[in-house]
């Protein structure tokens, strides 16, 4: 018989940021792999978790939730755990992003930035190795970075975006040691430029720029990030922990 590492039967994996672009994407993915899906968005995606249901067999659902508020985290982790009957993954993916130079950059821009991005990242992760611990469970995390952890994105000035996505790479890291202990598993990836709805209304001169730069001379799909995600969330990926996988068309290489 074969063996599938790589399957998600049977699991449940919430999904942030799962309205639109990556986290929709690979929402789906991870149905295709057998996973029932919960969404959190700021927006309402019902609307894409029945779609998913639909066309993957699997349970899908939404909730609205502002992920950079951990009241609203710890109730929808606990309402997504009664409906689906338990949680097992976690794809933290909800994230934004700001092209402001830093001169121009208010406190309040700046802090919104790293409040979702980073902030938010640690109180998903918490609330979820909390449920985890609380009903004597293993489960696995993988958490969106970004290749701006690493480099410094130009001609746009992004220095709150970049920051605090350094900070996900790193906080991968320390939950990844701290919970080993648990078995839990803490993983990043960490794309380059993908098409999605974020950088869909970026000026086409930055766009031209940013391929031009790129050994692949294009920007990645969303369907190009999943099978990574698939693969950490997976027993595939069972000794590894704290990795950041960089999935950026080269262009961190050169
Ligand atoms: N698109 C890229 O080129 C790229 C590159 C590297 C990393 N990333 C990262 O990938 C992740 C997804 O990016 P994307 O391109 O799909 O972006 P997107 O803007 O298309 O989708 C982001 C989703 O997150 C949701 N969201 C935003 N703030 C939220 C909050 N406070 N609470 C709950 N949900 C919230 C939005 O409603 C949206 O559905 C982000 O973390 C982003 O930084 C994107």
């Amino acid at each position: 018989m074969k063996t599938d590492r790589f399957t998600l039967d049977g699991k449940v994996t919430i999904v942030t940021g799962g309205g639109q672009g990556i986290g929709k994407v690979v929402a789906g993915e991870l149905a295709d792999q057998g996973s029932d899906i919960v969404i959190f968005d700021l927006q309402d995606a019902t609307e894409v978790a029945n779609q998913i249901a639909e066309q993957h067999g699997v349970s899908a659902m939404a909730l609205v939730c502002d992920v950079t508020d951990p009241d609203q985290v710890a109730k929808a982790i606990d309402q997504a755990a009664d409906r689906m009957g338990t949680l097992d993954l976690l794809f933290n993916n909800a994230g934004i992003c700001l092209h402001k130079p830093a001169l121009e950059c208010t406190p309040t821009d700046f802090t919104k930035v790293v409040d979702v991005n980073l902030n938010a990242i640690f109180f998903v992760a918490q609330a979820f190795a909390r449920w985890l611990v609380a009903h004597n469970k293993q489960g696995n995390i993988v958490n969106t970075a970004s290749m701006s952890a690493t480099i410094v994105n130009i001609p746009q000035g992004q220095a709150s975006y970049n920051s605090s996505k350094a900070g996900v790479a790193h906080l991968t890291k320390s939950l990844a040691v701290e919970w080993a202990p648990l078995g839990i598993r803490v993983n990043s990836i960490s794309p380059g430029y993908i098409n999605t709805e974020m950088t869909g209304n970026v000026r086409e001169d930055w766009r031209q720029i940013w391929t031009d730069m790129i050994p692949f001379k294009r920007m990645g799909s969303p369907e190009e990030l999943a099978g990574a995600v698939i693969y950490l969330l997976s027993d595939a990926a069972t000794y590894t922990s704290g990795a950041d996988l960089i999935i950026d068309g080269c262009f961190t290489v050169v």
